[in-house]
């Protein structure tokens, strides 16, 4: 797994405050396609909220439920796969199989009292960079209409975001570790809504 980058034009110059200010989002974004197209939406100095968090992957089939479980764990607020056209991926069916795991993840989410909608998942071509932006405008748009996302620690009360401020994270890590801590995160997600 690659490692993590703001979003290209995020917190810069061109960066600007979404409706999910002070929240975080993890995008998992193909290095064939979304990467490209947020690459390419940086050139153009494309204005991005500064939510977002990019992962680079080599595609999306490369991305687990338990990235994406993890990425929520330790702080997201909400994660995002971006991937090439279906029928597109450079490795034939990864877009498919991250299409099921997300739906697996949101089924879970719904399961255990998370709003589905905070794991989504794109698609599109490099040469769309207008496309990427308004997926990561739209996550903004959705996690910036939800509440904090409570955390959970083992041994150790609830934590909540206080009124009007930043949700107080259980872990300090950042959201771009997902992936290193992949195996350990998702236990905290079911308690959290248990
Ligand atoms: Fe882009 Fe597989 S190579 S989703």
């Amino acid at each position: 797994m690659a490692g993590a980058t703001s979003a290209p034009g995020a917190g810069t110059a061109g960066g600007t405050a979404g409706p999910a200010a002070g929240r975080s989002i993890v995008a998992f974004c193909c290095r064939e396609c979304a990467y490209t197209a947020a690459d390419s939406s940086a050139n153009a100095r494309t204005p991005l909220p500064p939510t977002v968090r990019l992962i680079l992957v080599p595609c999306t089939g490369r991305v687990g439920p338990l990235h994406l479980l993890s990425a929520l764990a330790e702080g997201a607020d909400g994660v995002m796969v971006a991937g090439c056209l279906l029928g597109q991926c450079h490795y034939r069916e990864g877009n498919f199989n991250a299409v099921d795991r997300v739906a697996f993840v949101q089924r879970l989410l719904k399961s255990v009292g998370v709003e589905p909608e905070r794991c989504r998942m794109f698609t599109m071509s490099a040469g769309e960079p207008p496309k990427f932006v308004a997926a990561v405008r739209e996550m903004d748009r959705v996690i910036g209409g939800l509440p904090p996302l409570p955390r959970y620690t083992v041994g150790r009360s609830r934590t909540t975001a206080p009124a009007g401020g930043e949700p107080a994270m259980a872990h300090s890590g950042a959201p771009g570790d997902a992936g290193a801590s992949a195996g350990t995160a998702a236990p905290a997600v079911a308690r959290g809504a248990a």
